[in-house]
């Protein structure tokens, strides 16, 4: 029995469809009580801000977020009793919204992108609240250090990870797990991911598009941007159309963002694959043992990608992405 429900927070690492010659597996994130791997960071900076005494239960916090964060602190305030206030773009989807106020929150809609949620958020943090600030908060990438990097680094097992596929948004997910990565397997090739018509890091100009999560439109604070090696841009329609893929073909519902880093973690697998050699399948729940013949070498010589799967398809299904 678990002290409470963020005591669930975790996730499996899944192995997905791959090239020949090497292994592409996902965290899938969505398993996290809130749905979505910014459970993590939002208990991490709540916990934070309650050691060094900036919050006690009872304050209101004020918080800007294209939405996942929102849910994420929505259920850790739910569960530690601190009202809060979320400061959201109006086009980010419905399921968003009806599950903030579905656990407690307020929620406050700007026209605008995230710069102007966020300056929403700073005029309420003037008035009172204690704003935890996603970007520059060092809890958040220390969450994905000691959380997701970490059950990584063991649900590998005896495999090197040769590649960390990761959008990118706060740069948490990317900075927290990457350094830990890359302290466990040092020539880890670290890949960051962006949407195409947005992409600051490839071409230091902010564009619009439609990605929720992914491609803040500035730089943020908590990108170490000295681990990333390369960086890749996705197009919208076809982060959605490896969505569809993803659900009606491995059974796998995600939103757009991870649509983007599945399509670029199997780049990087048919770029990385040693043909000649045949990776052994991970035994799953229809076959109890690894085949007993592999003409291709050790398993854990086959090459390996890693990437996230931030939250589920439920949440984009009012957007019509999987219609
Ligand atoms: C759906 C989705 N994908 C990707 C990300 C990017 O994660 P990070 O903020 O850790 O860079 C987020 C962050 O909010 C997200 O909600």
């Amino acid at each position: 029995m678990k002290g409470s429900i963020l005591d669930t927070i975790g996730s499996p690492l899944v192995q997905v469809d791959s090239p020949d010659g090497a292994t592409v597996a996902a965290k899938v994130e969505s398993f996290n009580p809130g749905g979505s791997a910014k459970d993590r960071p939002a208990q991490a900076m709540v916990r934070a801000a309650e050691r060094e005494g900036v919050l006690e239960p009872g304050d209101r916090i004020v918080e800007p977020t294209s939405g996942n964060t929102g849910i994420g602190l929505a259920l850790v305030c739910a569960a530690r009793d601190y009202d809060l206030t979320i400061v959201m773009p109006a086009s980010k989807s419905e399921e968003r919204r009806r599950i903030m106020r579905a656990y407690g929150a307020d929620l406050e809609l700007v026209d605008g992108d995230m710069e102007t949620a966020r300056a929403r958020a700073d005029e309420l943090e003037a008035e009172g609240a204690v704003q935890l600030g996603q970007f520059e908060n060092p809890a958040n990438p220390e969450a994905h250090y000691r959380t997701t990097g970490e059950e990584i680094v063991e649900q590998v097992g005896d495999r090197e990870v040769d590649a960390f596929v990761a959008g990118v948004g706060t740069g948490g997910t990317l900075s927290g797990v990457g350094r830990r990565l890359r302290e466990e397997f040092p020539d880890v090739e670290i890949v960051a991911v962006e949407p195409a018509r947005n992409a600051v890091l490839s071409t230091g100009e902010a564009g619009e598009d439609g990605f929720q999560g992914m491609g803040p439109g500035f730089v943020s604070e908590n990108l170490d941007v000295d681990l990333i090696d390369s960086v890749e841009t996705v197009r919208l329609e076809d982060a959605e159309a490896e969505c569809r893929r993803l659900a009606r073909e491995e059974g796998v519902l995600v939103g757009q963002s991870s649509g983007a880093t599945s399509i670029v973690a199997r780049r990087v697998a048919e770029r990385i694959a040693d043909p000649d050699r045949e990776c052994p399948a991970v035994p799953d729940a229809f076959e109890a043992a690894p085949p007993a013949e592999s003409d291709g070498g050790e398993v854990d010589d086959c090459p390996l990608v890693v990437t996230v799967f931030w939250d589920s398809g439920e949440r984009y299904l009012s957007t019509g992405l999987f219609d």
